[in-house]
């Protein structure tokens, strides 16, 4: 099913989402989509804020937009920035793909015209984390 999604169309997705960022103190627009195990895709992009802490990463909006939705399984994620490298998702967003992700989860990220891409799993990306396992 989720092949039915390439990499390539969900980094188009991401592109789209990034036009969506508000980010008028960093101007660095980030834009996420996130594939579902069954085949949906949810959006997201960075939404700062003047106080600065409540600012919220593409990733997690679109994590978040998926949760409340009632989805919990996810098979990868495409993140494209606006700088010239690509945009590697922040610990804290790591922390939350921990949630709600296996190791083998794909996180594919990308520069501003997609010209560099890098692809690694969960796994490769935040080994030895904390997760809801080791709370049982
Ligand atoms: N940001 C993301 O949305 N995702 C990332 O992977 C890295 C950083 C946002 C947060 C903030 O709005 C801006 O990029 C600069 O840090």
């Amino acid at each position: 099913m989720t092949e039915m999604v390439s990499n390539e169309k969900l980094l188009a997705l991401a592109a789209e989402a990034r036009d969506h960022s508000y980010s008028p103190y960093s101007h660095y627009s980030v834009g996420a989509a996130l594939l579902t195990k069954d085949g949906k895709v949810y959006q997201g992009c960075n939404i700062e804020n003047a106080s600065f802490t409540p600012t919220i990463c593409a990733e997690r909006t679109a994590f978040f937009h998926a949760i409340f939705d009632g989805v919990r399984a996810f098979s990868k994620i495409a993140i494209i920035g606006s700088g010239e490298l690509p945009a590697f998702p922040c610990g804290v967003c790591r922390q939350v793909m921990s949630e709600f992700c296996d190791g083998d989860f794909v996180i594919i990220t990308s520069n501003r015209d997609g010209s560099r891409v890098v692809t690694e799993t969960l796994d490769q990306m935040m080994p030895h984390r904390f997760g809801p396992k080791d709370l049982l």
